[in-house]
């Protein structure tokens, strides 16, 4: 775990434009100090993402929405009132102090308030905001503890403040206020049903056009290096058993019977259980040299939700 001298250690890396690994309760992230565009250019290097992707800033509990939005909405402050600190992304039009290196050149960004003790007393010690996306190499399977980070990146990352395992798992709602109704952009820790208690109304499908800039919404995002093969749940267990007669090696994510020479994850009893282990059993398949990972989606509401997005993204046809 962060002792205080790791956050002071941080803080002082931040403070001279480098990159420092922090946990979140969602997906560990890699930040900059969100006010300095050298800094911020790093971690598109780092990740190897292209620089059009727009990256996230996490703020603290001191800070106003108005800092870093041109126009704060007030959705955005209900939202904010009753979700922060937690799992929610919001999409406002940007301020104009706001580095477009973060915004990815668009004039919105992207906030939100991170519910992990170690990054909010960070936070706290720096001031400002961190632009963080999550500390995987683009278009990998998320890391939600620190040794998933220093696996990934390894040297490239200075620092990797260890908060434990990341609780909730997959990451965060993204919820777009910019435009003339919320639209919701990715689903995650806070329920589109959670939203609409709030908002009054479900948030709409994003228009295509915003599809395109929001990189987590690709196709074939979130993947392991194993295939990723969905099937009815009747129909696991013979799928999984053509696999292995085509000579592949083969997992399936399930309670139920597979066939002899497969491998089983089990599935968490609840949709927080089964978010919680996602990243870490798609990580699980990978180090075993799994050649194909058979599941069923969950189809359950709330977190399920996030879960079955990030499992179709992930067994979408690759590039
Ligand atoms: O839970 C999370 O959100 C984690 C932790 C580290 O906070 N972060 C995360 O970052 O998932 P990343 O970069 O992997 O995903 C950020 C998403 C991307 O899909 C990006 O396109 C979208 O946020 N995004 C950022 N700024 C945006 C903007 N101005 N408009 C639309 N989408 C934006
Ligand atoms: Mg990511």
């Amino acid at each position: 775990m962060a002792t205080e001298a790791d956050i002071d250690n941080a803080v002082r890396l931040l403070k001279a434009g480098g990159l420092v690994a922090i946990p979140t309760e969602t997906v560990y992230g890699l930040a900059a100090d969100a006010l300095n565009p050298a800094a911020v250019r790093k971690i598109f290097g780092v990740k190897g993402r292209p620089p059009s992707h727009p990256l996230i800033v996490h703020v603290g509990r001191d800070a106003r929405l108005e800092d870093w939005a041109a126009e704060v909405p007030p959705a955005a402050r209900r939202l904010a009132e009753r979700f922060w600190p937690g799992p929610l992304t919001m999409v406002l039009k940007r301020n104009p102090r706001v580095p477009l290196e973060v915004t990815g050149g668009q004039e919105t960004v992207a906030l939100r308030m991170p519910a992990h003790p170690v990054t909010l007393e960070l936070l706290k010690r720096l001031g400002g905001g961190l632009a963080a996306p999550s500390a995987n190499r683009f278009g990998q399977v998320s890391p939600t503890t620190a040794q998933h980070v220093r696996d990934d990146l390894g040297r490239d990352v200075e620092l990797v403040l260890d908060g434990g395992p990341c609780t909730v798992g997959v990451e965060s709602t993204i919820v777009d206020l910019s435009g003339d109704v919320p639209s919701l952009l990715r689903p995650g820790g806070v329920s589109r049903e959670q939203l609409a208690g709030v908002l009054g109304t479900a948030p709409v499908a994003p228009e295509p056009e915003r599809r395109v800039r929001t990189p987590g919404m690709l196709e074939s995002h979130y993947a392991p290096r194993a295939r990723v093969r969905t099937a009815a749940p009747e129909l696991l267990e013979q799928t999984a058993a053509e696999e292995l007669s085509a000579g592949r090696k083969t997992g399936v994510w399930t309670n139920g019977s597979v066939p002899s020479g497969a491998v089983r994850f089990p599935v968490g009893a609840t949709a927080s259980e089964r978010a919680a282990s996602l990243y870490a059993m798609l990580r699980e398949a990978d180090a075993l040299g799994l050649d194909v990972l058979v599941l069923s989606l969950p189809d359950g509401g709330g977190l399920d939700a996030a879960v079955a997005d990030r499992l179709s993204k992930a067994a979408a046809p690759r590039p």
